[in-house]
């Protein structure tokens, strides 16, 4: 499955993240490798360890056109190619040809404020040009945790609407009311449709009809490991088999009469999965998520599973895996790999609310209504929003000083629906 994987670009960092230091050790795909920003401002994604005598390179010096190794001296250009080694240089001034010893080096690329990767065979894809990446007026937000568990039960999770009404409804509710809290609308028809960019799953539930887009529209299982939700993607990116990078791209329109705002860069926070008490964190969304993903074990036991008719998606993105492997097998691209420029300009996915997402409301339409007021006050999707991000969203949405620190916790995704009567929890939306 790695070999499918790597071919695709993946999300691994923020470009943010290197503004203060501009080295990271960072593990992908089992390999120990170093992410790194050279002065000109180029990302390279190289082996971790120096050809010479393995010295840790997240230790080095980054210079104009790549990284130094802070024991002897070694250089290593993006390519991985050996390019200065300052005592043979001297030694050997006479035989510049030659042979050097060469890292790995990988494909970097930045778009919408993400640092991407492409692991795989020659030649690489196109990153994926979402058209979220160039919405105007929002402010954007990446948060990054490391999730002991492999990929794959991860983004099943993506193809799993059940979940959604007992894991963020009906758990969430206990946890905060007790044991007596009202149920959630409970799910009556399921469908699941695959498209070229990966899968939709549709609902109807008690307090929803056919005309829902929850039913004509649907979310977006995007592929091969990411989540899509009309303001935000979720991407499951493996570290190694029992390891995944969750790393969230999250977007909020700010209010209209906040227009024209335009976000200088675009901050980057690690999530925190652990309480003072060492116990997982369970008051957000995507935090309950983890539980339920590591909860599964660091390789879930499939063989021990029994799947219920609400899993006819992940038996069709199982089935699809598959598929994809023989397809590589046989030499061909697998599923959703973009390789046409003329078809890689601000792709639209399926979204229910996309033209809510992508245009706002005013701060009067924000406020007066409980879902949208609450995405406005606090980050519901995960847990641990460092103060200065709060800050700088807080002033794009021109929020007060008061107001930003919302005593609302984890209680909805981020995609306002309206509110229900007879729900629960009005909040929780997806
Ligand atoms: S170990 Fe890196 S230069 Fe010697
Ligand atoms: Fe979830």
């Amino acid at each position: 499955m790695g070999s499918l994987l790597r071919r695709y670009w993946m999300p691994i960092a923020g470009v943010s993240q290197f503004d203060e230091t501009p080295i990271k050790a960072i593990r992908l795909m089992g390999e120990e490798l170093v992410l790194y920003r050279d002065l000109s401002g180029n990302f390279g994604l190289i082996d971790r360890y120096c050809t010479h005598r393995r010295a840790d390179l997240s230790f080095g010096m980054v210079e104009k056109d790549g990284l130094r190794c802070s024991y002897h001296g070694w250089k290593f250009a993006g390519s991985g190619a050996c390019v200065e080694q300052p005592y043979e240089d001297v030694v050997f001034f006479d035989r510049p040809e030659r042979r050097r010893p060469k890292s790995v080096g990988y494909l970097v690329q930045v778009k919408g404020g993400l640092v991407w990767a492409y692991l795989g065979p020659q030649p690489a894809p196109l990153v994926p040009d979402w058209e979220l990446f160039s919405w105007e007026n929002g402010f954007a937000q990446i948060v990054i945790s490391e999730v002991p568990c492999n990929w794959l039960q991860c983004q099943e999770n993506s193809i799993d609407p059940v979940h959604f009404e007992w894991m963020h409804d009906n758990w969430g509710a206990r946890m905060r009311d007790g044991h007596d809290a009202a149920s959630s609308p409970r799910h009556l028809r399921l469908a699941f449709d695959e498209f070229e960019h990966g899968f939709t799953y549709k609902r109807i539930r008690e307090d929803t009809g056919e005309q829902d887009p929850s039913w004509t529209v649907g979310r977006v299982c995007l592929w091969p490991n990411a989540f899509f939700l009309g303001s935000h993607f979720e991407w499951r990116v493996p570290i190694d088999d029992e390891n995944t990078l969750s790393v969230t791209w999250h977007w909020t329109h700010v209010p209209k009469e906040r227009e024209p705002y335009k976000q200088a860069a675009i901050p980057t926070w690690i999530g925190p999965t652990h309480d003072a008490n060492a116990r997982w964190i369970t008051s957000h969304v995507m935090n309950q998520d983890f539980v339920a993903w590591v909860g599964q074990g660091r390789i879930a036991d499939r063989t021990r599973e029994h799947l219920g008719v609400s899993d006819g998606g992940i038996v069709m993105i199982r089935k699809r895996l598959l598929a994809d492997l023989a397809a590589i097998d046989a030499g061909q691209d697998p599923k959703g790999v973009i390789r046409d420029p003329a078809r890689n300009v601000r792709i639209e996915l399926p979204s229910v609310r996309r033209k809510l997402a992508r245009e706002g409301l005013t701060t009067a339409e924000i406020l007066a209504d409980p879902v949208h007021k609450q995405a406005l006050l606090s980050y519901a999707l995960q847990a641990g929003q460092p103060e200065w991000v709060r800050k700088q969203f807080a002033e794009a949405m021109g929020l007060e000083a008061q107001d930003y620190r919302g005593p609302l916790q984890g209680r909805a995704y981020m995609d306002p629906a309206p509110a229900r009567s007879g729900s629960a929890n009005p909040a929780a939306t997806t």
